[in-house]
Formats: C-alpha cells, structure tokens, sequence
C-alpha cells in the first residue's frame, strides 16, 4: 500500500506537484485529512493554509472521507437543455447516495448525463435516475 510519503515522493518533482499529490491521497484514503495538509504543505515548501485553500476549493476533495457511493449529474449547459435541472430537483430524497455536480462528460448529445462507478449514464429520465440511484444505494 502507498504512504501519504511514497505519493509525494512519486509526484514531487512534477511540475505543479499539489494537484496530482491532492488527488492521489484522495483516491488512497478517500480523504485529504489535516495530516495529509500539513505533511503535503511542509513537503512542497508551501503554507497549512495554501495548501487547505486548494482542498476546500475543489469538490473532488474530502477533509473527511464519506464511504457513500457517489453520482455525478453533469449540469452544464447541454445537459440542462435536455432537462437536467427538473431532473435535479425531483432527486429521491436518498441519502445513502451522495450526489455531486459535474460539468460536461464529453456526451452532450445524449444528455441528461451522469456517471457513477466509473460509468456514464445517459439518456436519463426519473425513472433511469431512481433506478440507478438505488442500484448504487
Ligand atoms: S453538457 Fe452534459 S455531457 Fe456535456
């Protein structure tokens, strides 16, 4: 298994380490812990708060890991033209499912999109949305 050391170390000297370290620990830990802030934030020779700035900017990182399966619904424009916001908002009020924004997975055509377990899903109505969200519950 890889250290929170081993990943900086394979990423370190790449130019602009931070999001490749950051996303890294993610997928390991499922979390980009206090630890792994300050321990990445000395190892690059950057601030606690630099370094916090960057994980509580983006969404793909977690201060705490959350073992729900995850659905992304892709949002952007083309996905809202093909209804994705009354998708949205008649969601199933499910919680054993984390739901996140994504913008654009590159199927603009078939849209409304999500992915989910590293698949994408288009075409989606509520009854495709439902039934996916309880396949992943
Ligand atoms: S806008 Fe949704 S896949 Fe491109």
């Amino acid at each position: 298994m890889e250290s929170l050391e081993d990943i900086i170390a394979t990423h370190a000297e790449r130019e602009g380490p931070l999001l490749p370290i950051l996303h890294a620990i993610q997928a390991r830990f499922g979390e980009v812990s206090e630890n792994s802030i300050r321990t990445v934030a000395k190892a690059l020779n950057l601030t606690r708060a630099e370094v916090h700035g960057v994980v509580s900017f983006y969404h793909d990182f977690h201060e705490v890991a959350d073992p729900r399966p995850v659905l992304k619904l892709c949002r952007s424009e083309a996905c809202q033209a093909r209804g994705v916001e009354a998708l949205a908002a008649g969601l199933p009020d499910d919680h054993r499912v984390k739901v996140e924004t994504i913008y654009c997975l590159g199927l603009c055509s078939v849209g409304p999109n999500a992915m989910a377990a590293g698949k994408v899903h288009a075409r989606l109505d509520r009854a495709k949305l439902a039934a996916l969200m309880e396949s992943l519950a």
